[in-house]
């Protein structure tokens, strides 16, 4: 096959990239909670990076269903302005028009309107007449949980839930997967009655990053990491999630929830199962599944909860040079709210290639700036043959993928600093995505929203590994409720006093990042 003059001609290609990107077939979207702050920052932005790319099919359809009254014009000025605005690629009125042709709105006075769907089902229909989207139909369900029962009955009712021929029909959810074990497993059954669990995707929006792609990359595709991603080697991980913003206008889903149920649950999880598991035989979904899933199956939980787990709750600070409010004085928080803002814990896993090897997971709003990195720390070299080296500040060498931002890669290892001593200190040696690579990487949302009509799974968690989760933190959520109040942390720094006093009792420290 040879490429098109396109592909050949355009000099920011990799000449070596022979791949032809992958399109999704005809199809449309139809998007519940269309209005929401997710989907006017991120989805509808998403999809038209997608269909800027080239990689959406030109009859593609999108539905939106809400509450507004809103004609079909109305709703494709709504759009143009949240994809003007939000969208990662530059905002082409040309490509714009091709996707407004699509766009379609249908009012809901709620989501248990019912003649609402039956207009849905009619709307549904003219566009497969109309641009030929084949039957083929996608339901984001951007909307809170409790919303989803009414929304999937409702679909099966009208029959949207089920393909005729060789059609598809699929589901998209986001987090929260639920607030706990049992939540969660009510929740899918009430999914997976009316959708058959290979058509349900479930959002865990981390593993549309490059970055946490790269981390396979980075252990299977290379001969060198992987003989010392192992206890012999690592002395222990260190995870963190660091957000500098606070919790914002979202107060009605925060306050109750926290950050080990938001981020730790799905996101952080998920880091830690890929940093941790075995290598699968192919990374077709099943199978790294399936890896995954025994690597959070063999987490042991600290036997003290109190000494090896913490969590905190961010005060009045100052913040990017500006004063921030504190958790309580955040507008929606009341008074007495003991909602953690930060959260760390330590993770063992029990097995062959890991035991001994502590994982340190911590995630936070309001810390000292945003970051997201896996930290894999080595223990120090057996011997040190330097008579007259000062090795006091030599380190400990690392691996540290850089999620966000700045992408990349660093390793962190000794090296002689120039003159006539054996002096040897720490210095780093970096991979940048920015300089590695003349394209940006997409949006996590662009690549989860195309495979979703390309039908591959891969990145999208299972309800297996979902519930292993809730099995970790669970009983932590569960000791917490019970134990007092969360510790204070000033906005602007690194986490209550205890995040630290945790690593100490250990004799270690967190990176700063
Ligand atoms: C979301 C959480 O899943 O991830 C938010 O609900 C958090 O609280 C967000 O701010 C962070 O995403 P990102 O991609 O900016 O790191």
């Amino acid at each position: 096959m040879t490429d098109s003059p396109e592909l050949t001609n355009n000099p920011l290609r990799d000449a070596r990239d022979r791949r032809l990107p992958l399109i999704a077939g005809p199809c449309s979207m139809v998007m519940f909670g269309v209005t929401g702050d997710l989907a006017k920052k991120k989805l509808l932005p998403a999809i038209y990076d997608l269909a800027n790319r080239g990689l959406l099919p030109p009859s593609f359809g999108l539905v939106g269903f809400g509450r507004r009254d809103w004609s079909h014009e109305k709703f494709a000025e709504y759009v143009h302005e949240c994809v003007s605005q939000h969208s990662r690629t530059e905002f082409r009125e040309e490509v714009f028009a091709q996707l407004r042709g699509g766009l379609r709105f249908v009012q809901g006075s709620s989501f248990d309107d019912t003649p609402a769907y039956e207009e849905l089902t009619r709307v549904v229909k003219e566009l497969d007449e109309e641009r030929g989207t084949g039957g083929n139909h996608a339901f984001y369900l951007s909307i809170p949980p409790d919303a989803f029962p009414k929304v999937c009955s409702q679909l099966a009712n009208s029959g949207l839930n089920s393909p005729d021929g060789q059609s598809w029909r699929r589901v998209v959810i986001e987090k929260p997967f639920g607030h706990d074990l049992t939540s969660a497993r009510e929740l899918n059954d009430v999914v997976e009655k009316v959708f058959r669990p290979e058509d349900v995707f479930r959002i865990d929006h981390y593993l549309g990053k490059e970055t946490v792609q790269n981390l396979l990359a980075l252990r299977f595709a290379n001969q060198m990491f992987e003989p010392v991603w192992n206890a012999k080697y690592v002395d222990h991980v260190q995870i963190t999630m660091a957000e500098d913003i606070g919790i914002g206008s979202r107060a009605g889903y925060y306050d109750g929830i926290g950050t080990a149920r938001d981020v730790i649950q799905n996101h952080l999880l998920q880091l830690f199962a890929l940093t941790a598991m075995e290598e699968p035989i192919t990374f077709d979904a099943a199978e790294l599944r399936a890896e995954k899933e025994k690597v959070l199956a063999a987490v042991q939980l600290p036997a003290d909860l109190g000494a090896h787990t913490c969590r905190g709750q961010y005060v009045g600070g100052w913040q990017g040079g500006e004063q921030v409010r504190g958790y309580l004085e955040e507008d929606g928080i009341g008074p007495d709210s003991r909602t953690e803002t930060f959260a760390a814990m330590r993770l063992d896993v029990n097995t062959r290639r890991w035991a001994g090897v502590p994982f340190y997971l911590r995630a936070g709003k309001r810390l000292g700036r945003r970051v997201t990195e896996i930290a894999v720390v080595f223990k120090s070299a057996p011997f040190l043959p330097f008579q007259t080296s000062d090795t006091a500040s030599l380190g400990q060498n690392a691996i540290v993928i850089r999620v966000q931002p700045d992408e990349g890669v660093t390793l962190r290892f000794g090296s002689k600093v120039p003159g006539t001593h054996m002096e040897v200190r720490d210095v780093t040696m970096d991979f940048a995505y920015g300089s590695s690579f003349t394209e940006a990487s997409p949006e996590a949302y662009e690549r989860l929203i195309l495979d979703v009509l390309l039908g591959d799974p891969p990145l999208f968690p299972h309800q297996r590994e979902v519930e292993l989760s809730w099995k970790i933190l669970d009983p932590i959520t569960e000791y917490w409720a019970n134990n007092g109040r969360p510790s204070p942390y000033r906005a602007g720094t690194w986490g209550p006093d205890s995040a630290h006093e945790m690593l100490a009792r250990d004799g270690r420290s967190w990176r700063r990042p």
